[in-house]
């Protein structure tokens, strides 16, 4: 069995770039909030919580669709690249969660610029779409098993042009390890490589940190 780096274990080149940025103390005080609540300390990876903000804001997305809220860490670099009449909704099954990153999106100050819908993010897709809902941007963060199925629904919920960024294609090395076949892992494999071939979409995936895949939909 080989061995998988840890959540948040990051490489010395990850270290030395992160090391270039100031203290963020928003975003820290997000990850206090997190320890605090005996929440999962599963945030975005710092360079792409700044990733996020830089193509929401080159994109100039009015309406992002966030699936995987947890404490508002991952919503606050999204709702940065955002201009005032922009709004994010973030879909989170953890009601305790959501009321979490409520608040610290809140103190952040976009907290008129974002909805929360608790529960099953796949019963709040089916609800987006009744509404007629679309967006311009997704960042697909929740549970591994439903990857394929998010991303049917971005696909379908899409403004031409749309970005659907997803993290943790890599699995901490599980995605890449062919002695794993545990279904979160064989489902994840199976959404990066919808990415890769899907011909709706043109993508990236970048293998930094737990790997992040970025498409745009034609
Ligand atoms: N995007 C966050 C991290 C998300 S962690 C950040 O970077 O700041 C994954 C989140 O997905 C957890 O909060 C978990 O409760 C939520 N989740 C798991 N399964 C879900 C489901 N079926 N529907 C909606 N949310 C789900
Ligand atoms: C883990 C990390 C994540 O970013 C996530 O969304 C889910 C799980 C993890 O390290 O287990
Ligand atoms: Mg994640």
């Amino acid at each position: 069995m080989a061995k998988h780096t840890p959540s948040n274990d990051t490489v010395p080149a990850e270290q030395y770039l992160e090391s270039l940025y100031e203290k963020d103390i928003i975003l820290e005080g997000v990850k206090h909030a997190i320890r605090q609540h005996s929440m999962p300390e599963i945030s975005i990876a710092p360079a792409y919580g700044r990733l996020l903000t830089l193509l929401v804001r080159i994109s100039g997305a009015k309406r992002i669709l966030e699936i995987g809220a947890l404490g508002g860490y991952s919503g606050i670099c999204l709702a940065r690249g955002l201009t005032d009449d922009g709004k994010l909704t973030s879909l989170e099954l953890d009601p305790a969660f959501a009321d979490v990153a409520k608040r610290n999106v809140t103190e952040a100050g976009f907290g008129a610029q974002v909805e929360y819908r608790i529960g099953e993010a796949l019963h709040s897709l089916e609800a987006l779409e009744v509404e007629g809902r679309k967006f311009d941007f997704f960042f697909i963060d929740a549970d591994k098993v439903n990857y394929p199925n998010y991303l049917d629904w971005a696909i379908k919920l899409a403004n031409p042009g749309a970005l659907i960024v997803g993290d943790n294609i890599l699995m901490h090395g599980r995605a890449n390890d062919p002695n794993v076949n545990q279904n979160a892992v064989e489902q994840m494999r199976k959404f990066t490589r919808n990415i890769a071939e899907d011909p709706r979409v043109e993508s990236a995936l970048l293998p930094a940190f737990d790997g992040l895949s970025i498409a745009r939909v034609k």
